[in-house]
């Protein structure tokens, strides 16, 4: 059985979002991006964040590299979905869910290096520093949080619980 907390409400994060997305307008001013979305947990972010950007967006798509089972990070990191297009000389948004660990951003960072792109930054919905093991940094943040496992907002909990329109601390009870 599972109980909830509420921790961010639909309210915080839509302004916040706006507020995120006019800093990534005004540093990228004058230039065009492309938008690569985290699935799955980053697919209402990253839809919530295009609609609030004064930026050329040459093009969005979705990438797919590992997933959890249960909430403990596996460390196995497994390619699901590329893109399908050249992205050297792009500057590419990289629009994450939440970053925990860090490894799965990381790893993706060096993967998409190697294809020459002209810059990548990263922007995650919610960031929690202390569970940190690499030294990645997200260029953007929407909100720090503790060490609670999340849901709502397009995070899940196996599965569960991606359509939240808050965000609340999942509580699993055994039973
Ligand atoms: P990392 O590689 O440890 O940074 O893991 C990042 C990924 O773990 C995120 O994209 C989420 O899919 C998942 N994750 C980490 N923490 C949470 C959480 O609190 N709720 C839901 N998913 C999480
Ligand atoms: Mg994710």
């Amino acid at each position: 059985m599972a109980a909830f907390d509420l921790m961010i409400s639909a309210e915080e994060i839509n302004s916040k979002v706006k507020e995120v997305a006019k800093r990534i307008s005004e540093d990228y001013k004058g230039e065009s991006i492309v938008v690569i979305g985290v699935l799955t947990g980053a697919f209402i972010f990253t839809s919530d964040l295009v609609r609030e950007l004064d930026v050329d967006v040459e093009t969005l798509d979705f990438i797919q590299v590992s997933s959890y089972s249960g909430d403990k990070s596996t460390g196995n990191f497994v390619f699901k979905k590329d893109i399908s297009f050249d992205i050297s000389g792009k500057n590419i948004l990289l629009v994450e869910d939440i970053i925990d660990t860090g490894r799965t951003l990381k790893k993706l960072c060096e993967m998409l290096s190697m294809r020459n792109p002209k810059s990548i930054k990263i922007c995650t919905a919610f960031d929690k520093p202390s569970r940190r093991v690499t030294d990645l940094v997200p260029d953007y943040n929407c909100f720090t949080i503790p060490d609670e496992f999340i849901v709502g907002y397009g995070l899940d909990y196996d599965g569960k619980y991606r359509q939240f329109k808050d965000v609340k601390i999942v509580r699993i009870k055994d039973e």
